[in-house]
C-alpha cells in the first residue's frame, strides 16, 4: 500500500496538526460509510471497489474486446468527470502523448472543449482509421460533447451506415434519463451506466473509466483490486492512516496561510492524472469562499520555469509529491573517453539514480525555501498502484472536503457559465437571460 511521508511538512505543521482534527477525521469517517454527510446521496463510489456491478464490467471488458478487434483508433466524448479519469489513468499507464502497446487502438479524447480546429484535426486523422465512439454524459445535455457526438455520429453513419455505426457506438450514461439515455435506447447502442450515487469526479471506476481504460489495453480488473487494497486500508481509522494524515496535514497547512497546492509529478505520463486530481480536488472543496487552490507542475522540467516562483516568490505554496519507487526499465548514462561535457562522474549511473538525486534536492531547497512537502510514496507504475492512488485521492478528499466544512459532493459553481451559455446560444427557455446578458456585453 502507498505511504504518506510528512517528514518535510513537519516544520511547517503545529504540534497539534493531528490531534485537533482527530474527532473531525472520526465523524468524516462515519459519514462517508453511511452516506450520512452533506452530499451524502453521492457517496456511493466509497465502497464501489467492492460492491461494483459484476454483470456490468463483463460487458465492459466484452466491449472493449471487440473495439480492439474493430477499431484502430477509439474516440472518447466527455468532459470534466466524464473525461479526466479516463484519461489520467490510460496516460499514465502508457506515455503523455497517448501511444500504449501495438495491439491496442489509440485513444483520442474529444468534447472537452470547443476548439474548431483541434475537432478537424482528429477528423481528418480518422479519414483513413476504423474507428468507434465512445460518448460518456451522465445527465446526457452537457454542450461540448454533445456537439461533438453528434459529428462523430454522423461521421461515422457516412463511413459505415446507420447499422454499422450503432455497433461502433457505446453510450455511457444515466441509468434512466436524459437525452443521451432517450437516444442511445431509440438508436439501439450499447449502453453502460453512470451510478446514480456517483458524481462525475469520483466516477474513474465506473463505467465512466473502466471502459476506455480496458480498451485501451489496461487490466481493468488490477486496477479495481488495487482501489480495494486502498478502501480496506483506508478504513482503518488513526494516526496511521495515510488518508488520514493528508487530509489533516494539509487542512493544517491551508489554515497556516498556504493558499495552493501544487501536485508534483517527475513522470510526463502524470500530467492528466494531476488534471483528474484538480478536478477532484477543485470541484470538491472550491467553494463558500474556501478550499486551497489546486495546481500541477511536473519536474524537472518546470524546475526550470516555475521553480524560480516556488523557491522565491509569495509564500503560500505547498507541495504533495507523488513518487513512484522504480521505473519500469533502467538506462545507464554511458561512459565517453573524452569527458567534454565533464560529465563521467555520472558515467555508469543509472537516469533513475540521477532522477532520485533531483528529487531530493528540489524537496530540500523548497523547504529551505518555505514551501512544505508531502510525499506520496507509491510503488510501480502499474495498475495495482494507481488504483491505490484513484481511490487514496478520491477518499483523502471526502475527508478532506468534510474536514473544510464544505459538502464534496456537489458543484453549484459550474452552473453559471452554463446558463450564460445556453442564453447567449439561443436555447429555448432562457430568451429572458439572453436578453440580459446582451445589455451587458
Ligand atoms: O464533476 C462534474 O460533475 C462535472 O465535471 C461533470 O462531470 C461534467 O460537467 C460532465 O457532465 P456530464 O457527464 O453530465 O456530461
Amino acid at each position: 500500500m502507498l505511504k504518506i511521508d510528512l517528514t518535510s511538512a513537519a516544520g511547517f505543521l503545529p504540534d497539534d496538526w493531528f490531534s485537533s482534527r482527530e474527532a473531525g477525521l472520526a465523524q468524516a469517517r462515519t459519514m462517508l460509510r453511511d452516506h450520512s454527510g452533506p452530499g451524502g446521496d453521492f457517496t456511493g463510489w466509497v465502497r464501489l471497489p467492492e460492491e461494483y456491478d459484476r454483470e456490468e464490467f463483463a460487458r465492459i471488458q466484452a466491449a472493449a474486446e471487440k473495439i480492439r478487434s474493430d477499431s484502430q483508433v477509439l474516440v472518447v466524448v466527455g468532459i470534466g468527470g466524464s473525461y479526466l479519469g479516463a484519461r489520467a489513468v490510460i496516460e499514465l499507464m502508457g506515455s503523455a502523448d497517448h501511444r500504449l502497446a501495438r495491439n491496442a487502438p489509440e485513444i483520442f479524447f474529444a468534447g472537452n472543449g470547443l476548439s474548431t480546429d483541434a475537432l478537424c484535426e482528429l477528423i481528418d486523422y480518422l479519414k483513413d482509421k476504423d474507428f468507434s465512439v465512445n460518448v460518456i454524459s451522465k445527465s446526457g445535455t452537457t454542450t461540448e460533447p454533445a456537439v461533438a457526438f453528434r459529428i462523430f455520429k454522423a461521421l461515422l453513419e457516412e463511413r459505415y451506415g446507420r447499422e454499422g455505426a450503432r455497433g461502433r457506438i457505446y453510450a455511457t450514461t444515466d441509468a434512466r434519463k436524459g437525452a443521451l439515455k432517450g437516444l442511445a435506447d431509440s438508436e439501439g447502442y450499447e449502453t453502460f451506466v453512470v451510478p446514480d450515487a456517483v458524481g462525475g469526479r469520483y466516477s474513474v471506476l465506473t463505467a465512466v473509466g473502466l471502459l476506455p481504460i480496458a480498451a485501451a489495453g489496461i487490466d481493468a480488473a488490477a486496477l479495481m483490486e488495487g482501489a480495494r487494497e486502498a478502501m480496506e486500508a483506508l478504513d482503518v481509522p488513526g494516526a496511521d492512516n495515510p488518508a488520514w494524515q493528508y487530509a489533516a496535514a494539509r487542512n493544517a497547512l491551508y489554515g497556516a496561510g498556504k493558499a495552493i497546492e501544487l501536485l508534483v509529478g517527475y513522470e510526463p505520463s502524470f500530467r492528466f492524472f494531476a488534471e483528474w486530481w484538480k478536478q477532484l480536488y477543485g470541484e470538491s472543496e472550491g467553494k463558500e469562499g474556501r478550499g486551497l487552490f489546486p495546481a500541477s507542475v511536473e519536474f524537472t522540467a518546470d524546475l526550470h520555469s516555475m521553480g524560480q516562483y516556488i523557491q522565491q516568490g509569495a509564500r503560500i505554496l505547498m507541495e504533495t509529491v507523488v513518487r513512484f519507487r522504480t521505473s519500469r526499465r533502467e538506462l545507464l548514462v554511458p561512459h565517453d573517453p573524452d569527458n567534454v561535457d565533464g560529465l563521467n562522474f555520472l558515467s555508469g549511473k543509472s537516469l533513475q539514480f540521477v532522477a532520485e538525486q533531483a528529487m531530493r534536492g528540489t524537496l530540500l531547497a523548497h523547504v529551505d525555501g518555505g514551501v512544505p512537502n508531502l510525499v506520496v510514496e507509491a510503488e510501480a507504475r502499474d495498475e495495482r498502484t494507481i488504483g491505490q492512488l484513484i481511490y487514496f485521492f478520491e477518499y483523502a478528499c471526502g475527508l478532506s472536503g468534510y474536514l473544510l466544512g464544505v459538502n464534496p459532493f456537489d458543484q453549484p459553481g459550474v452552473e453559471a457559465y452554463k446558463q450564460n451559455m445556453f442564453a447567449l446560444l439561443g436555447k429555448p427557455g432562457f430568451e429572458a437571460r439572453r436578453a440580459e446578458l446582451e445589455l451587458r456585453l
